[in-house]
Formats: structure tokens, sequence, C-alpha cells
């Protein structure tokens, strides 16, 4: 996600914009761009980097206006780079854009707009736009309201947008869909910005912009709001209740909180574009363009750390299901030392958040070097791993702020769910009915997500009862034993309690030594899989005294009978329940961490991206 800022009024818009892009970087840093009218003229200065770097490239500029859009990039497509930061010119640079979103159709209005004589500077879908925007209102010789709202109605995907016209000093128009987008109401001046971060040091009046609603700033005149369908919308004014730090993080207490409930959003981001509900079908770009390496490949070897390890364990399962290809799963930093015998048909997965994790991006370079096919799973656009890898697919959950990994996991598994479902439909080794019924299934599971963390308050409630414990074991099956593997690293990452995850069987082969009152023993137990043998397992601890949190499929009561605390997850396919089994072992181990007054957003001895050995 990217930060937005605009200021159109009586002072000068350069000093506002910065310092609102300096409180929206949290959404995106690796470039920045502001652009200003000013005596006729339309200004766009931008630079790779963080807002620092813009205003040192700009203090020699010419920064003066009372009206100006400014914007801080999390890169969706194109590289991080000056070329494709924002603002971005139209082709007779009359207008300029900044974009926060994805537009999903980019390349079919592209290949229209080229037809049309319009050329391209940057990698960008927003690009795309502008040059769309002004040749609607050329062609229709229209305002520029009206050609965003035509222009608008030819676009598929998510957007906040700001735009200005150099022969119209007196006006910004704004549009969202998607993508949030608020309006703060000044004497005589009107703030525009992503969240209200920007605005509230100067009004705590705010009008949010629905979906595809257009709104119309000019100077001296009421804000006026349109749908892209052309209907009169009366603004609704708010009031701002919440500090400027609870701001930027959404009103939540904590980023990683944030994180949590952004993932049904976050979720659906990763699958814009790729997962096609109404026309039953996954696209992922990085697959379709390598078909053949997948179809022939002798072998995957899956290599990540932490929770990206965790999600390539997932990947095992699923792939080897679907896709029939043997998978191994290694840590990269064993993997990169071990001499690992790498033939030139394998391919060789790197998961990673940060896409800068150097055993990683290490192990990646080692593999390349023998001749594999490297196909990168990040987060990050443009950072060292992708950069390094002959294809990938990015998660596009937006900056992960917290330390403790959650919105990029739910997506990587996502990613590599996608992936065993192209594979395996175009090897014939998954039966198009069930490729169907999984497709269709991972449409639901943002909404099932929201269903889930409505429960919120009630593991918040149990879990203070855990505060006490020294240690946790957690057990899972199948598809759920990597789950049972990463609620543990959540909770000892942030609470610094020891837990370990375990496959439910093997308790029989040591830990069930282990077994006490004091060592809570969360068991992973949908009714999927192997539900009747993880029913065994836990009547295996019940019957030594062990307590057990219970994350069960909702309605189940076998299971209610036997543990100690039950959290109900919606029930899905069996390859689909990580998405869902992890949620409450996320929102358990950030209460516990909270009540032990653990700093949650930066644990101690972690970073957020382990660049060094
Ligand atoms: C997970 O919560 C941790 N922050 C950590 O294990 C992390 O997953 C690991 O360092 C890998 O990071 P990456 O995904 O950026 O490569």
């Amino acid at each position: 996600m990217c930060g937005i800022v605009g200021y159109i009024g009586h002072r000068e818009a350069y000093p506002i914009l910065i310092k609102g892009l300096q409180r929206l970087e949290y959404r995106g840093y690796d470039s920045a761009g502001i652009a200003l009218i000013n005596d006729g003229n339309l200004n766009v200065y931008k630079a790779k980097g963080k807002v620092a770097d813009l205003v040192a490239f700009a203090s020699e500029k010419n920064i003066t206006g009372s009206v100006g859009i400014a914007h801080t990039r999390w890169a969706t497509h194109g590289e991080p780079n000056t070329v494709n930061a924002h603002p971005h010119y139209s082709q007779s640079e009359e207008l300029a854009i900044i974009h926060n979103g994805i537009i999903e159709n980019y390349a079919v209005l592209k290949q229209g707009l080229m037809e049309n004589g319009y050329t391209f500077q940057s990698q960008t879908d927003t690009e795309v736009l502008i040059q769309l925007i002004e040749f609607v209102k050329k062609s229709n010789d229209v305002d520029l309201t009206t050609a965003v709202q035509l222009a608008l109605n030819q676009v598929v995907g998510a957007y906040a947008i700001a735009v200005l016209e150099k022969s119209q000093p007196d006006t910004i128009v704004a549009a969202r869909k998607g993508s949030p987008l608020v309006v703060g109401l000044g004497e005589n001046e009107f703030f525009l910005a992503s969240d209200a971060t920007p605005i509230v040091e100067y009004t705590n009046e705010v009008v949010y912009i629905g979906e595809e609603e257009i709104v119309t700033l000019r100077r001296g005149e009421e804000l006026k709001i349109r749908t892209i369908g052309n209907v009169q919308k009366t603004p609704e004014i708010k009031k701002l209740e919440f500090t400027l730090s609870q701001l930027e993080k959404g009103g939540y207490p904590h980023f990683m909180i944030k994180e949590i409930f952004e993932q049904p959003h976050t979720l659906a981001d990763s699958m814009r574009g790729r997962v096609n509900v109404d026309e039953n079908n996954v696209t992922l770009s990085g697959f379709i363009d390598n078909k053949d390496k997948f179809l022939n490949a002798g072998r995957i070897i899956i290599t990540a750390c932490g929770t990206s390890w965790h999600a390539g364990l997932i990947g095992m399962y699923v792939i080897e299901e679907y896709a029939r290809i043997p998978v191994e799963v290694e840590y990269s930093s064993e993997f990169r030392y071990r001499k690992p015998v790498i033939f030139p048909n394998d391919i060789v997965i790197a998961i990673s958040q940060s896409g800068e994790t150097a055993d990683t991006l290490a192990a990646v370079e080692l593999a390349r070097s023998q001749g594999a096919f490297i196909f990168g799973i990040c987060n990050v656009v443009g950072s060292s791993i992708p950069r390094n890898s002959h294809s990938g697919a990015y998660t596009h959950v937006g900056p992960e702020i917290g330390v403790a990994s959650t919105k990029a996991f739910t997506a990587q598994v996502t990613v590599l769910t996608m992936l065993a479902l192209m594979i395996g439909r175009e090897k014939g080794t998954l039966p198009e009915d069930k490729y169907l019924t999984i497709v269709r299934e991972l449409g639901r599971i943002p909404d099932k997500m929201k269903t889930l963390l409505n429960q919120n308050e009630r593991i918040a409630q149990f879990a203070k009862t855990f505060t006490y414990a020294q240690n946790f074991i957690y057990l899972g099956r199948g598809y759920n034993f990597p789950v049972a593997l990463e609620g543990a690293l959540k909770l000892k990452e942030i609470s610094y309690i020891h837990a370990e995850g375990y496959p439910a069987a093997e308790m029989k082969h040591g830990p069930i030594a282990l077994i006490s009152q004091e060592m809570p023993v969360v068991a992973i137990a949908p009714n999927t899989g192997m539900y009747e043998k993880v029913v065994s397992n836990i009547q295996e601890i019940k019957a030594r005294k062990g307590k057990i949190i219970a994350v069960v499929t909702e309605g189940d009561e076998v299971v209610k009978n036997l543990a100690d605390y039950c959290i109900e997850i919606p029930d899905t396919e069996e390859c689909l329940v990580p998405l869902l089994a992890t949620i409450p072992l996320q929102l358990m181990a950030y209460h516990i961490a909270v009540v032990k007054g653990c700093d949650v957003d930066q644990p101690r001895n972690l970073a957020k991206s382990v660049t060094v050995e």
C-alpha cells in the first residue's frame, strides 16, 4: 500500500505535503514524490528511497505553490526507482496523478492507449491510468472530474488517486475504490490523505470517501462528491477522535494486531487479478511464463527462514498432494552451506517477506549458480531476492511493520496454494472438480477470516489465563503440523514463553513425558484430514491431566468435551485450513504478550529483516 497526501488552500503546500508523507511512511517507503502547481507550472519532483531523499532532492527546486499532491510508494508494478515513483505526468504534462492500489486491467488499457499514440516512461499501472484520463479528457472535451469519472468506468482493480491539472490551480480531483481516502475540512482549505494521520494536526473534521466515489476539491467551494456512475452524493462529515500515534496504527494499539486484522483484505489483495472465482480460474503470470519449467521439474526445493519456512512446509503438502512433484523444504541457513546436490531441472522456490534475508539470498545465489530455476515469493517489490530470481509472485500485502510476521505468512501460503492448483491442473494430477472446489473455497476465505476475527475478544480473555506458563506445546497433523510450528514461533518470539510445535503423533515418541498441568497444549483438530487420530492424541494428553486449548471446526462437539478451551474456525477445504487455523494462534500469542507487557511490535533481540548471517 502507498501513502497519498494532497493540499489545496491558503498555505504553502510543500511543508504540509512533506510532513504528511512522513506520517504515512509506515505505509510504504521505496520512493516518494510531489507535484505542485505555481505560476502556471505543474512541477513534479520525485526520488527513490525515503521521504528524506525526496526532501534532499527538492531542496534546490521551486517548491512554492498552495496546491499539491504527494506520494510515498510501496511498489506493486515496476521496480522502486525514480521513473516508477509517483506522481506520474500525462503525456502532455498537463496532468499529474498519484495512486495507491492495483489496476488489474492495466495491460489491456495500455495496449489501447499505445494504439492511440501514447508512449510510456514507466512500468507502472499508474501511468496507464493518467494517460487514460488524458485520452478520455481530450477525446470527450470534458473537465477533469468528468474525465476521471469516465476513465474509472474502464478500470478494473483497486485505487485511491489524486489528480492535478496544470490549467486548474484551484482544483484537486480524487477518487477511491478498494483503497482508503479521507478529506480533511479546514478553513478555506482541504487536506487529502490515505488516512487521517497527515490531517489530524490541522483539523478534526473529515469526510471518508466511499467506494467508487470521486471528490472535487475546489478553492472557495464546498467539497463535491459524485460516484463513478455520476450520482451526486452528500458528504458525511465525521469528527476525528484518535491520537496521531493511534492513527498510524489505524486505531489499533500495535502494528501486529492491525496486521492480523488486515488479513481478510490483504489475502484478497494477494489473490487480486489471480483468482477469478466467476471464471473458476487461477492465473499466476510467473507460472504461466515458465510453465515448461514447472511441468518438467524433477524436484522443487523450497528455501526460507522462520515463518516463511513454515509457509514453505505447507507448500510442500499442497504441491505434492495436487501437483505430484517431489518437494524438499530447506532452512536457507543450512541449505547454503551443506553442499546440497542441485540439478539443472530443479526449481528452487525462495520465500521471503522482506526479500532481504541474508541466508535465503545466499541460498538463491548458490542454487542459481548450479543452474536451478529460481521462483521468488516475496512481499517487497524490487528487493534483493526477487532481483536474483528468474521469476516469481509478489504477495502484495503492503508493508508488514510488526516484527512477527502475520499477513505475509497467510499470503505466502495462498500464493503457494495457487501455484499448486495451476501446476496440478496443467499436469492433470488435480481432477477438475477438485480444482474448482478449491478455487471457489479460496475466494471465500477472506470472509471466513473476518468471521473468525470476531472471536478476538474471547481469545484475549482466555489467553490471559496462560501468562503463567513457562512452556507451551503446539500439535498438528498434515497441513496443520506447519501451523503448529508457526503458532509456537509466534508465541515465543513476542511473549518470550518457550513453545514447541510438533506433529501430533510424535508425542508418544518422547514429548508426552513433558505433559503436566503447567504446560498448556494447543491442539489443532479441524474436521479434515486425520481428525480421529488427532482426537486420540488429545485423549492421550487429557489422560495425563494436560491443559488443552483446541482449534476445531465450527460445531465440533467431540473435542469440545475434551479440551479446556476451544476456538472454532469455519469449515473449509483441508489444504486451506492453515489460512484459518493460524489466525487464533496469532491472536493468542499477541494477547499473551500484551498482558505480559512485552514489546509486541519490536520484540527483544529480533529484527524485522535479518540481513546478516
Ligand atoms: C517471523 O515472525 C519472524 N519475524 C522471522 O522468523 C521471519 O519470518 C524470518 O526472519 C524470515 O524473514 P523473511 O520472510 O523476510 O525472509
